[in-house]
Parts: C-alpha cells; structure tokens; sequence
C-alpha cells in the first residue's frame, strides 16, 4: 500500500508527555449509561477505551465533579472522593493507556447550592438564578479542582481538560455578559481571568509538570458584549504560562449559540477552524493550539494540522457515527466514513434520554458488546430488501457485509428515499451527505440494485429472507378540498413552482424545515399548527437550533393552535380560540405527518422463510429508528 504522510497522525511531545497523533476524543458526558452511578461503569469504561483502541491521541473522559457531587440529571458526575469510585476511575485510565492513548479528563466547574458568577445571572441560557459566589466559597470550590487534579494525577491520568468556555458556569467569570462581579473578579479582562488564573496556579501547585493541563475556550461568544476573538486572545494570553494546550472552540451553551459548540446543518462545515488559525497566526502563542467543531474524518483533521491552522483536532461526534474513521482515513477510504448527520441525538439522548444513541451508527456506545454477540451467518442467504431508502439501503449494506447475496428493490429510478429532499436545503447537507454516502455505499457494494423496480411479493418467491422498508405516504387529514394542498415532500426541487406565498399545514419538524427552506428562500410561509409548540416532535437540540433559526426569519409566520377546518386552492380556513379565519396564499403544503405502509408491507411478510418490517413502514419515524431497525434485521439473517 503507498505509505501517506499524514500531519494529523504525526507525534508531537507536549511538555513530558508524548503524543502518538495529533487527535484527542473530545469529552462525551456518558450520563444515561451511567445510570445516575457516581463512578464509570462498565459501559462508559469501554466507551472511552473504544476512542483509545481507535487511534486517538487522547481521550478526553466526561468527567469528574468536586464539591457536593450528585447526579445533576445531564452529565456523567464521577466523584473522586469515594475510594471504591477512584479505582473504577483508575481502570478507566488504564483501559486507555493498554491501547497506546493518553488518559484526560475533564473536570466539571458546576458551582455548588445555585450561585453563580454574579447575582440573577443565568446558566446555560436557563432563567437567571442564584446568587453571587463569595470569595470564601470560590476558595473552596478552587481547592476543589486542586484536590479532584491531584486525585487524577494519582490515578494515573496525563492531562486534565479544564471547560472554560460555552458560558458554562466557570467560564462564566471570563464573559462580561455573565461577570457583573464589582470585586477583583470583575471589571477589566485581567480581573474576570483571576480566578481561572487561580484555579490553574492552584492546580499546578499539586500536579507539577506531571500532567499536561488543556484549557477549553470560547474563540467568539458571538453574543454583542460578549467575548470576541480578540478578549478571547487575550484571555488565552494571560493563562497560557500556566497551562499546556489550549483548545478553542465556540460560542455558548445556549439555543442561540449552541450551532456553534456543536456545529449543525445551520452552519458551514468546519466552522470553528477559523479561531485557531487566528490565535495561530497571531503569532501570541507558544502552545500548541486545539481546534474543534464538525470535524469527521481524518483527512479533514490532516488538512487543519497541515495548513498549520492548528496543532491538535478534537473530535467527538466524528467518533460517534463512526468509530473507524481513523483507520478508514489512513487507509486512503475517507470516502467510507459515515458522516455525522449533526441531528444531535447522540447528545440528547444520554443528557437528556434512556439510553445513548446515535442515528446513523446503532453500534455506537456498544460496539464491544456487538463485537462479542455478532454471530457469523450459518450460510449465504438470498436476501431482498424492498425500498432503497435509508434504512433499506442501510440493512442492504449490513445484510451484503454479512456475505448475504443481496438484491435491492426500489420502485423510483434513485435510491434514496424520503431523505433526497436534502439536496435541496442548504441546512440539510449534513443529511445529503449521508444520503450521498450510502447510494455510494450500495452502488460500490456487492448489491444487485433493481431500479424502476416495484416489488411485488411474486418476485420474492425463492428468498431466504426479505427486509421489508417500503416507507410510508403523506398522511391526508380529512378536511373538505385537502386535494388543493400538495404534499411537503413534493415541494423540493419545485421551489421556484409555489409562488411567493405558501401556507404548511403541520407544524412538526417537517413542516418547520419545509417553512424554513421556503422562507430562506424569500417565499412568505405561514405554519398552521393544532399544538401550542412548533416541532415538538424534533430532538430537544434540534429544536433549539431549529427555533432560533426560525426566530430569523421574518417570512417564517407562526400560527399555532390553528385546527384547520377546509382548503381551498388558495386559501386555509382555521379556527384559532374560537373564531375562524381565513389565510390565502399561492399554494397549500401538507405537512401533516406520515402513514406507514403497513398493508403493503404485510403482503411480503409471506414471501419468505425469515422476514422483518424496518423503518417507516413500520411507523413513520426517522433516520435514526430505520438504521437501528435495518442493523438489528441484517444481524440476524
Ligand atoms: C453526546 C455528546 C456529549 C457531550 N458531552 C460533553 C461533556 O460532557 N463535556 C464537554 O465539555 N463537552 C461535551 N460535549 C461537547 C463535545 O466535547 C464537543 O465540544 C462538541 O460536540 C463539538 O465537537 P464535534 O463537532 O466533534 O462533536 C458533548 C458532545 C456530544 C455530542
Ligand atoms: S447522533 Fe446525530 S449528531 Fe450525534 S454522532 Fe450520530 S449522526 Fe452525529
């Protein structure tokens, strides 16, 4: 194989500590695998080996928190304080050191009983609460980094990640949108550093130069009067003596600026790489400098090391969809890598949800577990999947990676699905890239690919087994002239065909993202919605992200409330608290929701031996469901 230069993978010595690459796993609180226990379990342990036994450089560990230490709900809080916790946090180390990686960890600055940097201020865009820390308390909270930092350093840990950026509460004494403080906490940018200038002076006093200290900021709040790029330096100038890496990354933890933190669809690729490159060519730095946001393969990483925009890339959602990704890049197959759909569910659903997730990799989290429950198939099986859609394509690619002889059926001439309107919407590439990647996937794959091809269960006679992902149709609410509203999904790719007036019927995600486009567009979209929210449906993330954008957008017009009572070809009858009205507009969009194609999708479950009912033919849903669905079918042929 022709031997690759790749900057990204170079080592690179940091003080005491040698680095093998130039790539840390950035900090994935792991908090409903934990199960609300105060140590890493079993599954966190492995969830952050697996990004050591990847290749990373580092990995950066979510985390450990100090004080009155309790399961705050989000994040994964591991308290160093109990000695039966401190030896879970030791093997976690060690399970990161067996495969070659530096051990990090992040400690978590929540303050403790509601106080905050300055009274009434708020955390993480919450209402403002809590009252001003006092100076006797900082002290406390200070001893407590000191203390958790000389625990790790004992624990075997080489570096700690010190979050002082995204406004969360610590990093809230640098803003002057959060620091009102009158004391010399506050006031002039020297006085708001003081105390992380402390906290840091504190730590080191206890670790020495055994453990590398990583300070993570914002590079640009955004925010008027907040911190800009050049605070953000200067801040970085007045600690970066004490500390050993900087990572810059972005924005606050708050809806608004949350596209930033964790870069989305709303944002160009990569967006945060600008920051570190600023701080670098400043030339005000003598460390090396981090960056973050959206980046998802190994070839993106080398470009960013190789221009010299920065000397370590962290990665967290990269991960998460695919844990090869360095392999695959080093290998030259960056073209194999699952790319991020930035839809945020891997976040919300191990802050906020049951059980951790990611829509595009149903391995992620689990990946040991599979690796140890997979069974290889007995045979090669002749398998059908129905519906070149996502979670079709999806168990096709499983089912052929299995050694199945693989036939795919899709009635259109493309492959796709429901999620080809991505191509239209400029917020929406992250998902036509995931689209992009799986026809690419099927076409490259040992697949015999039907097009223009209706299924009917006749020709499935002589499988072994058919998956069966037929997906679903638009669902017509039953109100008189419902025939004058056309389909939201018939609307992509016909923008300039609606007129400069649209009303959507339907207020979910779909009919939110519908409006948007078309609004973004310059057309005047008006959403009806029977609920008093929009997009209640969306991931709480999402939604956050999706609200603000929409709050832009003065052609976005909301009516929520609004039960629709009759269409017509150009006009929407509702009724809202009681009166009914009127609205006209150029074309009606529904966007009311979708039905399975469960009858259809029945008629196959008798065509062969081994069967299974996959993504929206088994209820309308979304990326996510169909891709679990498709693994966990493909699996078991
Ligand atoms: C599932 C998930 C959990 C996260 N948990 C933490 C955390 O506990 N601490 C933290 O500082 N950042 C956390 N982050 C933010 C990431 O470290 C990173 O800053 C952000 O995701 C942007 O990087 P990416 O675009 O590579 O995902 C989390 C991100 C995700 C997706
Ligand atoms: S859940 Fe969504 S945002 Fe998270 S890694 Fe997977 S695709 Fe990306």
């Amino acid at each position: 194989m022709e031997e690759r230069k790749i900057d990204a993978l170079s080592p690179i010595r940091v003080g005491n500590v040698l680095f093998r690459n130039r790539i840390i796993a950035a900090p994935t609180t792991m908090h409903s695998m934990s199960n609300g226990e105060l140590y890493p379990t079993e599954d966190a342990i492995e969830y952050f080996a697996q990004r050591a036994k990847a290749g990373a450089g580092m990995v950066t560990c979510a985390g450990v928190k100090f004080g009155d230490v309790a399961d705050d709900g989000e994040h994964a809080n591991w308290d160093l304080s109990v000695k039966n916790h401190r030896n879970r946090a030791h093997e976690l180390a060690e399970r990161i050191h067996y495969y070659g990686a530096k051990a990090s960890m992040e400690l978590m600055g929540i303050f403790p009983d509601g106080y905050t940097v300055s009274d009434g201020c708020s955390i993480m865009g919450s209402p403002p609460i809590g009252r001003e820390i006092p100076i006797s308390e900082m002290e406390k909270f200070k001893q407590g980094y000191a203390d958790s930092a000389a625990a790790l350093c004992e624990l075997g840990y080489d570096a700690i990640l010190f979050h002082f950026g995204h406004n969360i509460p610590v990093a809230q004494f640098l803003s002057p949108l959060t620091n009102h403080r009158t004391d010399q906490y506050g006031g002039s940018t020297e006085n708001r550093v003081r105390y992380i200038a402390e906290i840091l002076d504190a730590v080191r006093e206890r670790v020495g130069k055994k453990m590398i200290l990583e300070v993570r900021i914002s590079g640009d709040e955004f925010e008027k009067g907040g911190i800009g790029l050049e605070e953000s330096m200067k801040i970085a100038e007045l600690i970066q003596d004490k500390i050993d890496i900087l990572q810059v990354s972005a924005g606050m933890h708050n809806p608004k600026w949350m596209t930033w933190t964790h870069p989305c669809g709303f944002r160009p690729p990569v967006p945060n790489v600008y920051l570190a490159e600023a701080f670098k060519k400043s030339g005000r730095f003598h460390i090396p400098i981090g960056t973050l946001g959206a980046v998802d393969s190994l070839e993106e990483a080398n470009v960013i090391v190789s221009s010299g925009k920065a000397d370590f890339v962290s990665i967290a959602r990269g991960f998460i969809a695919d844990i090869d990704l360095i392999k695959k890049g080093m290998e030259g197959r960056t073209e194999d890598v699952v790319p991020c759909i930035k839809c945020m569910r891997c976040h919300d659903s191990t802050v906020y949800g049951t059980h951790f997730v990611c829509a595009v990799n149903p391995r992620a989290g689990m990946e040991e577990v599979y690796d140890r429950i997979e069974e290889e198939p007995q045979f090669c099986k002749k398998v059908a999947v129905i519906g070149g859609g996502p979670g079709g394509m999806r168990a096709a690619l499983y089912a052929a990676a299995r050694g199945h002889d693989v036939t795919l059926f899709e009635q259109k001439d493309h492959l796709g699905g429901q999620i080809v309107f991505a191509d239209y919407v400029s917020f929406k590439y992250p998902l036509a890239n995931y689209k992009n990647w799986l026809i690419h996937q099927v076409e490259k794959g040992p697949i015999d690919v039907k097009l223009n091809t209706k299924a009917t269960p006749e020709m499935i006679q002589g499988y072994d087994a058919v998956i069966i992902a037929i997906g679903a149709e638009p669902l017509i609410i039953p109100v008189p002239g419902v025939e004058n509203a056309v389909p939201a999904t018939s609307v992509y790719g016909k923008e300039d065909t609606v007129g400069k007036e649209v009303v959507v019927i339907g207020g979910g995600q779909v009919g939110c993202e519908t409006a948007l486009h078309l609004a973004k567009s310059g057309i005047k979209a008006t959403v009806l919605e029977m609920r008093d929210a929009l997009a209640p449906d969306a991931s709480t993330t999402h939604r956050d992200e999706l609200m603000v954008e929409i709050g832009k957008e003065e052609n976005f017009v909301t009516v929520t409330g609004a039960k629709v009572v009759s269409v017509a070809k150009n006009s929407v009858t509702y009724i809202k608290d009681g009166k009914e009205e009127s609205i006209s507009a150029d074309t009606v969009i529904l966007a009311s929701g979708m039905k399975a194609k469960m009858e259809e999708a029945d008629s196959f479950v008798p065509c062969a031996p081994e069967f299974a009912e996959i993504g929206d033919c088994v209820r309308a849903r979304t990326v996510e469901e169909a891709t679990r669905e498709a693994f966990y079918a493909a699996s078991n042929i």
